[in-house]
């Protein structure tokens, strides 16, 4: 019995992050961040890792690759306020979702923890990661 199965598997998963982008999608400086205007496919990206992540089926792997998160992140400017609005609404679908007490603190603990790592500037927006066009982490080997 894995975690992913005791709460009650994909369906939990697709709730989780069905809540956390509805409220995504009113955020201000989180929804602008989303190369997407249909956030769709990135909250099934999520729910994919997610269920990988707590025991589920591989497919996030099989169609993904290697997670590589703080990778990913790069291009996005993840300063404190932006971890903080994440994990707001990530609070609120967690809540949502009603888990047992001991479900609900693991899986807030390992979300609190994967949030702080993902910070990647302590700059003010504009001067980060792929700001006003500058180039990425990601794009700017060779360039400089
Ligand atoms: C701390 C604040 C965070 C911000 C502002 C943020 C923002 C973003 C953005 C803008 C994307 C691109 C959307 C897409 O095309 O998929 C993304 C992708 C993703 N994020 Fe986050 N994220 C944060 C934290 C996290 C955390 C803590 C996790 C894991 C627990 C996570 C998991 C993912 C995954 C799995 C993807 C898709 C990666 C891929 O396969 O391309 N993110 N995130």
């Amino acid at each position: 019995m894995t975690f992913y199965d005791e709460i009650g598997g994909h369906e939990t998963f697709v709730r989780l992050v069905a809540v956390f982008y509805r409220e995504v999608a009113l955020d201000p400086v989180l929804k602008p961040m989303y190369p997407e205007e249909d956030l769709g496919p990135a909250a099934e990206r999520l729910t994919l890792f997610l269920v990988q992540y707590w025991g589920g089926p591989t497919t996030y792997g099989e169609t993904r690759g290697h997670p590589r998160l703080r990778m990913r992140h790069m291009p996005f400017h993840i300063d404190p306020d932006a971890r903080d609005r994440w994990l707001q609404h990530m609070r609120t679908a967690v809540d949502e979702i009603g888990l047992s007490p001991l479900h609900e603190a693991t899986l807030w603990d390992y979300l609190e923890r994967a949030a702080y790592a993902m910070v990647n500037t302590f700059e003010p927006s504009g001067i980060g990661p792929a700001a006003a066009g500058r180039p990425t982490l990601e794009t700017r080997s060779g360039q400089e």
